[in-house]
C-alpha cells in the first residue's frame, strides 16, 4: 500500500553555512520549582548553560567551556506547566571564546500567552583536544540583525575586561581578596 502523506522535514531548514543558532523547548516540572511552585533560578541557570553549551559545541564542531556569564535577568517568573523555549545564538567571535546569547520564552499551555521571561550572555571557549584553548571558526555575519549582535557583543566584551580590571584594582585597593572571592592555589 503506498503512503500519500507527505514526510515532513525534521527541521527547519538552514540556510546559512554556519550553525549560530540553537533552539530547545521543555516542559517546567515539579522537579525544577522552588517553595513558590517557580522555577528554581539555579534550575534554570543549569538548562541554560546546558543550552549555551550545545549551540558553541555544534558551531565550533568542538567540545566547549563555560568561562563566565553575565547580564542574567530574571525579568519574570515561570509556572510550573509552563513550556520553556530557550533561544540561543552565536554573537560574537574572537579568537578562542564565543559569546553565546540566551533568551527564555515560557508558554502558558492552555492561553497560549507567551511571555519573554529571561535573558544572558555566556562566554563559552572552545576546546582542543590538548584540553586547552583553541581557534574558534570565524563568525560570517549573514544579516543586519547578525550585525547589529556582533557590534553589541563586542562592546560587552570591552565592559567585561573594563569591569575585571576595575574589580581588580578594588581588591588590590582593600588589600586583600573579598570574602569569598580568593581562590587558594595547590599547597606547595
Ligand atoms: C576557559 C579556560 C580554559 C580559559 O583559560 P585561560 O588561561 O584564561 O585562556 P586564555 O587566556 O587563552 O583565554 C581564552 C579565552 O577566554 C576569554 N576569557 C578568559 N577569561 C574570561 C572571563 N573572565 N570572561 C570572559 N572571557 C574570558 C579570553 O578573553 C580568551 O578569549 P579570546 O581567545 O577570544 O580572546 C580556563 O579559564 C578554564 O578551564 N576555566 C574553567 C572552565 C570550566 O570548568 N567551566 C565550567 C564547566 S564547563
Amino acid at each position: 500500500m503506498s503512503n500519500n502523506h507527505p514526510t515532513p522535514p525534521l527541521e527547519p531548514v538552514n540556510t546559512s553555512a554556519q550553525e549560530k543558532t540553537l533552539h530547545m523547548t521543555q516542559l517546567a516540572t515539579p522537579d525544577m520549582a522552588n517553595f513558590s511552585g517557580r522555577v528554581h533560578g539555579g534550575s534554570l541557570l543549569k538548562l541554560l548553560d546546558q543550552v549555551a553549551y550545545a549551540c558553541a559545541a555544534r558551531y565550533c564542531k568542538s567540545y566547549c567551556v563555560t568561562v563566565s556569564l553575565d547580564h542574567v535577568f530574571f525579568k519574570e517568573p515561570i509556572y510550573v506547566g509552563e513550556l520553556m523555549t530557550v533561544l540561543a545564538h552565536v554573537n560574537y567571535v574572537g579568537s578562542s571564546s564565543l559569546e553565546v546569547g540566551v533568551k527564555v520564552v515560557a508558554e502558558n499551555l492552555k492561553t497560549q500567552v507567551k511571555r519573554h521571561t529571561n535573558s544572558c550572555y555566556f562566554t563559552m571557549v572552545c576546546m582542543g583536544d590538548d584540553g586547552k584553548p583553541s581557534a574558534a571558526p570565524p563568525l560570517i555575519l549573514e544579516t543586519e540583525a547578525e550585525r547589529r549582535l556582533f557590534k553589541a557583543a563586542q562592546m560587552r566584551r570591552e565592559l567585561r575586561k573594563e569591569v575585571m580590571a576595575r574589580n581588580q584594582a578594588l581588591h588590590e585597593q582593600a588589600g586583600e581578596s573579598l570574602p569569598g572571592t580568593h581562590i587558594e592555589g595547590p599547597p606547595a
